[in-house]
């Protein structure tokens, strides 16, 4: 009988692969396999033979599952080495990454934005949020007691003294005063950031993101606004033709003031930016008021200048067609993974 389970090694030793293997260790190893059945068989011996036997087969079941599982080993390697062979993996192929985050559409636009207005020659500014009231207002030709700041809805800070006057700024205008303080011109600049109002409905949000520009030069006009501006739109919306128009407005540091618009369709979808019947208000600008200039130590009779202004969400919704802008800042997953951006 020993030679009988004996042969189950060998079957085990030479099982060309996996599956036959598998069979062998049933008809050995199973329920009603053949070692089994010889261990189970023992009960019915006198304990004399018993011991004998019991140790023979238990050695002959040991070198069997020895031999199984040396085989089953080799027979998996191989089939490992079949299956890299039959696919082979191109080690020189770029990692696959995983997708950590998504970049928000405010960065993504103030990227886009940055990235024109530098290869228009202008250069990278930034301010404090925490700001004065002379850079927010005062130097901005805005006067105390003027209605424009009380438009504002400004988030004042305790102040400390008579004199001290901070807020959170309301606008990145500021950021024109604190350059123009420590720039000679000519200054060209471009300037993202934070600003800060106390409003919050459905289009508004006490924090949003601005982009403000400023050129201080000797001959600068409205042309030169015009022109730039005009050439900031069509290649931010990608479009070779982009319908603009310049309606007169109001701002206290620039004189004269316009508000830009651009060309759009409206349909039941939404609007679509380009030919179209409608306008869209889009930014504000303007020739920089001389007590702006003055108010700077530059003088207004030499040199002029032009500045602009616009929201950063607002031209995210426009060009990526974000819908609701309180989502912005609300730091939802979902949101992020559909409206974002794949950094890699
Ligand atoms: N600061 C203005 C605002 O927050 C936007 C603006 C308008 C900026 C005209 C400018 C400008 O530089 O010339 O509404």
């Amino acid at each position: 009988m020993l030679q009988l389970l004996k042969k189950y090694i060998d079957e085990a030793k030479e099982a060309a692969n996996l599956e036959t293997l598998e069979s062998v260790r049933l008809s050995a190893m199973g329920k009603s396999g053949a070692i089994t059945q010889a261990l189970k068989a023992l009960g019915k011996l006198t304990p004399d033979e018993r011991k004998t036997q019991g140790a023979e087969i238990n050695k002959v079941k040991e070198a069997f599952l020895e031999a199984w599982s040396a085989r089953k080993l080799a027979l998996e390697e191989q089939e490992l080495q079949k299956r890299l062979f039959e696919n082979p993996v191109d080690v020189s192929l770029p990692p696959v990454m995983t997708r950590v985050g998504r970049i928000h559409p405010t960065s993504k636009v103030i990227d886009e934005v940055v990235q024109i207005f530098s290869q228009l020659g202008f250069t990278l500014e930034e301010g404090p949020h925490i700001e004065t009231g002379y850079n927010n207002f005062t130097a901005l030709n805005i006067p105390e007691h003027h209605p424009a700041r009380q438009m504002h809805d400004t988030f004042y800070l305790p102040a400390q003294d008579a004199n001290d006057e901070t807020l959170l700024r309301t606008h990145t205008s500021s950021v024109q005063i604190r350059t123009m303080q420590k720039q000679k011109p000519p200054i060209k600049i471009i300037v993202p950031g934070k600003t800060f109002r106390s409003d919050s409905d459905q289009t508004h949000t006490p924090m949003f993101h601005q982009i403000e520009g400023l050129y201080v030069d000797k001959h600068v006009t409205f042309q030169d606004l015009k022109g730039c501006l005009s050439e900031f739109l069509k290649a931010f919306f990608e479009l070779e033709e982009l319908p603009m128009r310049f309606r007169p407005s109001f701002f206290p540091f620039t004189e004269p003031s316009a508000e830009a618009d651009i060309g759009c369709k409206r349909t039941a979808e939404g609007v679509e930016i380009g030919m179209g019947l409608d306008w869209l208000e889009i930014l504000g600008c303007g020739m920089v008021h001389p007590n702006v200039l003055e108010n700077c130590g530059i003088d207004s009779t030499e040199y002029t200048a032009y500045a602009f202004g616009m929201g950063v969400e607002r031209l995210a919704m426009l060009k990526y067609g974000t819908p609701d802008l309180r989502a912005f800042f609300e730091g939802g997953q979902r949101w992020s993974q559909q409206y974002g951006f794949n950094p890699y």
